[in-house]
């Protein structure tokens, strides 16, 4: 299925740098799209987009953009480095009768994006950054790990909802100190 854009989509539209010139970004979970064509409308040279679903990739290349269908990062070589990465996941938990991939996360709902931040620190140049949607139902859990995934972060961008918060979070790779020899 094609995720529609929702709230949380127009969340990390408005965290989106104004000026992407010079940037290759990577906009995993990219759904309909519209997020990577509006990085690509602010300049980025280098755009590529991924989708675990084919259905979703085929939207996103109707707009003219690279997709890649594959699991999270799985389809990238080591070589393949970006100055911003992007990912609004699924977050909910999943139950027998709600498990779609859109916008269940996993038993605990967490998981899929634990598994990204694991993943994409191998992806990110040195000063490069990660801007991801986290709810407020499962923010705590994916938080509390960052450190030990070598990650410092701040928020963003916050909205309140009904039952939850929506939050824009910027991941950066934390910055060893330089091991004094004596
Ligand atoms: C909440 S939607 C966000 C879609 C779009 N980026 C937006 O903001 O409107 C999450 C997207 O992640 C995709 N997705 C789910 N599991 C994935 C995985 N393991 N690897 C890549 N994409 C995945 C879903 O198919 C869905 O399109």
């Amino acid at each position: 299925m094609i995720y529609e854009p929702s709230d949380d989509t127009y969340l990390l539209m408005d965290s989106l740098p104004n000026d992407t010139k010079g940037m290759a970004v990577l906009e995993v979970g990219t759904g309909s799209g519209i997020i990577a064509e509006e990085i690509v409308k602010r300049g980025a040279p280098f755009v590529l987009a991924t989708d675990v679903s084919f259905e979703a990739a085929l939207s996103a290349k109707s707009r003219g953009l690279e997709v890649v269908v594959a699991d999270l990062l799985s389809a990238l070589s080591d070589r393949a480095v970006f100055d911003l990465v992007l990912f609004n996941p699924p977050y909910l938990p999943s139950s027998p009768r709600s498990n779609s991939e859109a916008w269940t996360g996993g038993i605990g709902g967490w998981e899929l994006s634990f598994k990204f931040l694991a993943q994409v620190k191998y992806h990110i140049k040195p000063n490069g950054k990660i801007l991801m949607v986290l709810s407020s139902l499962t923010s705590e859990r994916i938080l509390k790990a960052c450190a030990d995934l070598g990650f410092a972060f701040e928020r963003r961008a916050c909205r309140d909802f009904f039952y939850e918060s929506l939050c824009v979070y910027e991941f950066r790779e934390q910055r060893q100190g330089i091991p004094k020899l004596l």
